[in-house]
């Protein structure tokens, strides 16, 4: 309709998304913005608990996030696989070993994301169904800041895969073989049910969902991810 391609003229499309998703929306966004040049974007990235609470404030138009809540009324699409890896520095005892048991991983020290990450429940929700207490040194709220100190040799850390998306084959990170890694995850397109979506939101809304995971692979960087 007429309105439709108006309202996709101009206009702000409001998105926000969990840290491990930074790694990859914007990319997406790329070659959106070029099909719709006069729209602007709001892009906030934030962790899994901070994205649940503004949530139910509505301020964005989409969510994207790896854990959909249950107790708030929303629509959920999954678009993109989204695992969780161990890494470690590339000279550390373990980075060639196969098939690195839990029990094993946790003699090392662990780097966690902050309280409120979902990398962080994640990864405490495996290791207490194996009944394995982890020995955790740090509690960074980056993922960037935890990478540089796997890569210090501080510890070892369960990151999304797609941190490691402009990773160099001269990385100082190696991806651990670990038993029950990688966890499957999945990212979602997640907005609250009453929402009414404007022309731009629905637009990218479809686009995420027919297109978002060839173009996140035909723009992804041919490094450690290959
Ligand atoms: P987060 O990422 O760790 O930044 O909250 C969320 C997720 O992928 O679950």
């Amino acid at each position: 309709a007429v309105a439709d391609i108006k309202g996709l003229k101009q206009g702000t499309l409001r998105i926000a998304v969990v840290t491990t998703a930074k790694y990859v929306i914007p990319r997406i966004l790329g070659p959106f913005c070029r099909r719709y040049p006069g729209i602007d974007i709001s892009l906030t990235v934030t962790n899994h608990q901070r994205m649940l609470d503004s949530l139910s404030g509505n301020q964005h138009d989409l969510y994207i996030m790896s854990q959909p809540p249950e107790d708030i009324d929303v629509k959920v699409q999954p678009f993109l696989e989204n695992p969780l890896i161990v890494l470690a520095s590339r000279s550390h005892v373990l980075a060639k070993q196969p098939q690195i048991t839990l029990e094993r991983l946790a003699e090392e020290t662990f780097i966690m994301r902050e309280p409120g990450s979902g990398t962080r429940k994640e990864v405490q929700k495996l290791f207490e169904t194996n009944n394995v207490t982890l020995n955790t040194k740090l509690d960074l709220g980056s993922n960037e800041t935890i990478k540089q100190a796997v890569a210090g040799g501080l510890g070892i850390a369960v990151l999304s895969k797609h941190t490691l998306s402009l990773e160099g084959s001269n990385s100082q990170l190696a991806i651990l073989d670990v038993e029950g890694f990688p966890i499957k995850r999945h990212w979602y397109v997640v907005h609250t049910t009453g929402k009414h979506l404007s022309a731009i939101a629905q637009a990218f809304y479809e686009y995420l969902m027919n297109e978002g995971k060839q173009v996140a692979e035909e723009t992804a960087f041919q490094g450690l991810l290959s």
